[in-house]
C-alpha cells in the first residue's frame, strides 16, 4: 500500500492546498494530510479549528484522512507507515526553502521520497498568509479559498475591520 503525507501548517487551507490534495490523493492508495501543531510561527487558527476545517473540505474524498502532528515529520511518516512526503511548488522562490525541507528529510531518513507536484497556475500566487491579510482588510477571497474557509476566515475577522 502506497502511502503519502501532504504536511503543512494550513493555516488555513486555500483552493491551492485543496488542488494539491485532490491531484496526490488519485496517485497513491491514500494520502494523510499532516497538520504541524507546534508551529514557530503563530498560526491564526488552532489545531482543532485547521484540522476541522480539513475535513469538511475533504469529507467525500475517501483514500484522504486528516491528522495532525509535532515533532518531526520523518517519524510522523514512520508512524504511519508512510513513504512519501508531498509537498506544492508554486514558484522558484519557493525552491530553496522545499529544497532545504526535502534534503533534511532525507537525510534523517533516505527511505523516504519528496514528491513535489506544480501548484496550477491560477493558484500560483496563493499563499494562505496573503488570503489571511486580503481578509483581514475586507477583501474578496472568493477565488481564493473554498467557501468552508471563508466562513471560518470572516468568523475570526468579523468586527476587527478598521
Ligand atoms: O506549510 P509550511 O509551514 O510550509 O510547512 C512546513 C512543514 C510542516 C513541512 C515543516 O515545517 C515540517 O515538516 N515541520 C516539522 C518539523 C520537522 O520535521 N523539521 C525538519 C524538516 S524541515
Amino acid at each position: 500500500m502506497r502511502i503519502a503525507v501532504y504536511p503543512g501548517s494550513f493555516d488555513p487551507a486555500t483552493n491551492g492546498h485543496l488542488d494539491i490534495i485532490k491531484r496526490s490523493a488519485k496517485l497513491v492508495d491514500k494520502l494523510i494530510v499532516g497538520v504541524l501543531k507546534n508551529n514557530a510561527k503563530e498560526p491564526l487558527f488552532s489545531i482543532d479549528e485547521r484540522v476541522a476545517l480539513l475535513k469538511k473540505l475533504t469529507k467525500d474524498m475517501d483514500n484522504v484522512e486528516i491528522d495532525s502532528f509535532s515533532g518531526l515529520l520523518v517519524d510522523f511518516l514512520k508512524k504511519k507507515n508512510a513513504t512519501i512526503i508531498v509537498r506544492g511548488f508554486r514558484a522558484v522562490s519557493d525552491f530553496e526553502y522545499e529544497l532545504q525541507i526535502a534534503q533534511t528529510n532525507y537525510s534523517l531518513d533516505n527511505n523516504i521520497e519528496t514528491i513535489c507536484l506544480i501548484t496550477r497556475v491560477e493558484y500560483s500566487f496563493l499563499s494562505a498568509s496573503i488570503v489571511k491579510e486580503v481578509a483581514m482588510y475586507g477583501g474578496d477571497i472568493s477565488k481564493m479559498v473554498p467557501q468552508e474557509t471563508a466562513n471560518y476566515l470572516n468568523k475570526k475577522y468579523k468586527g476587527s475591520k478598521s
